[in-house]
């Protein structure tokens, strides 16, 4: 067996720093070697420091782990293959520059650089060939390179919008979103806020989500890649739900469906699926699947569909106020929308020879 690859999680303690540690803890092609978390904690043992609130566990060894203090030249020092960041965005923004300078290759879900040029924003099934993008790193002086993860209710967004892209040509998207608490990490909604209530403000989120789609969808030409012609329209809200994000969409098309059935047909076809052939283990069988009872998706029945990584369509129609279809899509935020594309990017990077 060729061995494994060496990676380590920064922000290990966080929602997203959780998921990635269950996933890596037995993934069949990465070794999870290190932890690092905020200095408050480094030095606790990770069983002792972290307030485990996920429903996924992961490999015993990760409990009497030391947490590491997150020090960059400290992590280039160690030469790990690839390094996974959940760290909060006033963090990342510094710390993710100076490890790829110093030579280390960071999967990020942090959102600064996520609208470079140069910096790939992936979500594999869409836009796998965006990838390239990290051959251009080098011109910062960069010796590491940085890929990015979408904003988690773009990428639930994106791969619904994919098939339809390519079979319909969207013409413009209005999405309005319920999005679980989880999406502002472990300490994000106070419960006072959020039980009993719904809050329709999402610092940046809509703004991410009228322009991330934008650029997964966007076509890589030469260097550069041109975003895609249609308009993003957001409304975003928070929901007492745990984990998943709902949105109701309604998507204008160049050439509608005949049917709505020959859209679920579409959607669930996935003919334009990138990675298809590549074998990574983390891509569901199915990215899209179309629920036919009037009441789904739910987020306690449907956000665990393809083990989180699998997006859920119901309420299909045809809509012709806007001349295309409407529907409810449904993923998991730290697992579709953050860890798992997470891991599913590092695969896609490593197959394609970059790590
Ligand atoms: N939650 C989601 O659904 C989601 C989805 C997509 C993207 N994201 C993005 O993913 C990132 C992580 O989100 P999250 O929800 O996991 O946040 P979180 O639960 O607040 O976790 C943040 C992590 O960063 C660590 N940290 C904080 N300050 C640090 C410092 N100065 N140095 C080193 N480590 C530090 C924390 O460690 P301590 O425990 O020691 O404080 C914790 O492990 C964010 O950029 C977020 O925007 C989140």
């Amino acid at each position: 067996m060729p061995e494994k690859l060496r990676v380590a999680v920064l922000g290990a303690t966080g929602l997203v720093g959780q998921r990635f540690v269950a996933r890596l803890s037995r993934h069949p092609w990465f070794d999870l070697e290190a932890l690092y978390s905020s200095p408050e904690k480094a030095g606790l043992r990770y069983g002792e420091a972290v307030q485990w609130v996920i429903d996924e566990h992961p490999e015993d060894y990760v409990w009497g782990e030391r947490l590491r203090p997150l020090k960059p030249e400290e992590v280039a020092r160690e030469g790990f293959d690839i390094v996974f960041s959940a760290l909060p965005s006033n963090v990342a923004s510094d710390v993710e520059v100076e490890l790829a300078r110093l030579g280390v290759k960071v999967v990020s879900n942090a959102s600064p650089l996520r609208m470079e040029p140069d910096i790939p924003l992936l979500n594999p099934e869409v836009n796998a060939d965006h990838a390239r993008l990290v051959e251009l790193q080098s011109k910062r002086g960069w010796r590491g390179w940085i890929a990015k993860v979408p904003n988690c209710t773009t990428a639930i967004l994106t791969l619904a919008l994919k098939p339809l892209h390519d079979e319909y040509r969207v013409k413009r998207v209005t999405v309005a979103t319920m999005q679980a608490v989880t999406g502002a990490g472990l300490r994000g909604v106070p419960s006072t806020v959020i039980i009993d209530n719904l809050v329709p403000f999402i610092p940046g989120e809509e703004e991410k989500m009228e322009t991330e789609s934008r650029k997964i969808l966007g076509t890589l030409r030469g260097t550069r890649v041109e975003p895609a012609g249609f308009k993003v329209t957001a409304i975003t809200t928070r929901v007492p739900v745990l984990d998943g994000h709902t949105e109701a969409v309604f998507v204008e098309l160049e050439e509608p469906p005949a049917t709505a059935d020959e859209a679920a047909r579409v959607l669930e076809e996935f003919k334009g699926n990138r990675i298809k052939s590549l074998g990574l283990p983390s891509a569901p069988e199915k990215p899209v699947i179309v629920r036919k009872e009037v009441d789904r998706p739910q987020p306690r029945l449907d956000r665990l569909a393809g083990n989180g990584m699998t997006v859920a369509v119901g309420r299909l129609r045809l809509d012709p106020v806007t001349g295309g279809v409407k529907m409810v899509i449904l993923g998991h935020n730290t697992i579709r929308g953050a860890a798992g594309n997470g891991v599913l990017i590092a695969e896609l990077l490593h197959k394609l020879g970059y790590s």
